[in-house]
């Protein structure tokens, strides 16, 4: 297994109050080439889970459990290699691409910075990986494109930038937060099928976070459905649209526009 999470739970700090629990030990695995879909309506942990993953929760926040990754426990690493693991093997994409974007930075030489810092490549070579990076995340004109800066981009331009940005240090393992909650419906289903396609070609690994059961049912080989920090279920995604064995999947389904759901039942 590329990632095996044991019994995580994570809690808050708080001011003259007893800690609290948001995450009450979830365990899961992600397989080489494998996407996990996590799902679940706003609250149930989805973002707190995705933190743990690359170290980046702060510091009011009391992690137990496992998360081993490459056989060593995330929880457990000291802060030098946890940004390692994010230079090298983990890439992460956000819900509002902004944010994860330098807007005063041209986009190549944001996409290149990481190549250059962590993998000591010239800056010519990391300006021809860029390029190839965008063909990648299919941004058309990529050669004038490279020289823009966000603000001069569209939001799903701009996402697409973030995923090349996560796929510059090279990942083995993406995790991608609402990546597509911002963009409209039609650069949506465009995004998900350059993740799919990302995983397919270069075998890594992805948990795709949404609150949308229709997201993550086009593109998840697995599905784990969490609500109030717990889980509810998990296993393979088309078992789960078609027998949820909980309520409140059940609530998550039928939540879907009828249209998607007819498209799911039509593919599947
Ligand atoms: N920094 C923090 N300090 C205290 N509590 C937090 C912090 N971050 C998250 N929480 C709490 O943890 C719980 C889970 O939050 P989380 O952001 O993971 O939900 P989510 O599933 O990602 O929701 P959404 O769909 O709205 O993004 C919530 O109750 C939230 O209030
Ligand atoms: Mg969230």
């Amino acid at each position: 297994m590329m990632l095996d999470v044991k019994d995580l739970r994570v809690s808050f700090t708080r001011e003259r109050l007893p800690p609290v629990e948001v995450v009450h030990g979830v365990s899961f695995s992600v397989a080489r080439g494998e996407v996990l879909g996590i799902v679940g309506e706003s609250g149930s942990g989805k973002s707190v889970i995705s933190l743990t993953m690359i170290g980046l929760l702060p510091g009011t926040a009391q992690a137990t459990g496992q998360v081993m990754f490459e056989g060593r426990d995330i929880l457990r690493l000291p802060e030098r290699d946890l940004c390692k693991l994010r230079g090298n093997r983990i890439g992460m994409i956000f819900q509002e691409p902004m944010t994860a974007l330098n807007p005063a930075m041209r986009v190549g030489a944001q996409i290149a910075e990481g190549m250059i810092l962590n993998k000591g490549l010239s800056r010519k070579a990391a300006r021809a990986e860029t390029l190839r990076l965008l063909d990648m995340v299919q941004i058309s004109r990529a050669s004038e494109r490279i020289d823009s800066f966000p603000h001069e981009m569209s939001g799903g331009q701009r996402q697409r930038v973030g995923i090349a940005i996560a796929l510059a240090s090279n990942p083995d393992l993406l995790i991608a937060d609402e990546p597509t909650t911002a963009l409209d419906v039609t650069v949506q289903a465009e995004i998900l099928n350059i993740l799919d396609d990302l995983v397919t070609d270069l075998g890594i690994s992805l948990i795709l976070v949404s609150h949308d059961l229709g997201v993550i049912a086009r593109i998840a080989d697995r599905t784990l459905v969490m609500c109030q920090g717990e889980e509810m279920e998990q296993g393979a995604t088309e078992d789960i649209l078609r027998r949820p064995s909980h309520a409140y999947t059940r609530q998550l389904l039928d939540a879907m526009p009828r249209r998607a759901r007819a498209s799911l039942e039509e593919g599947a």
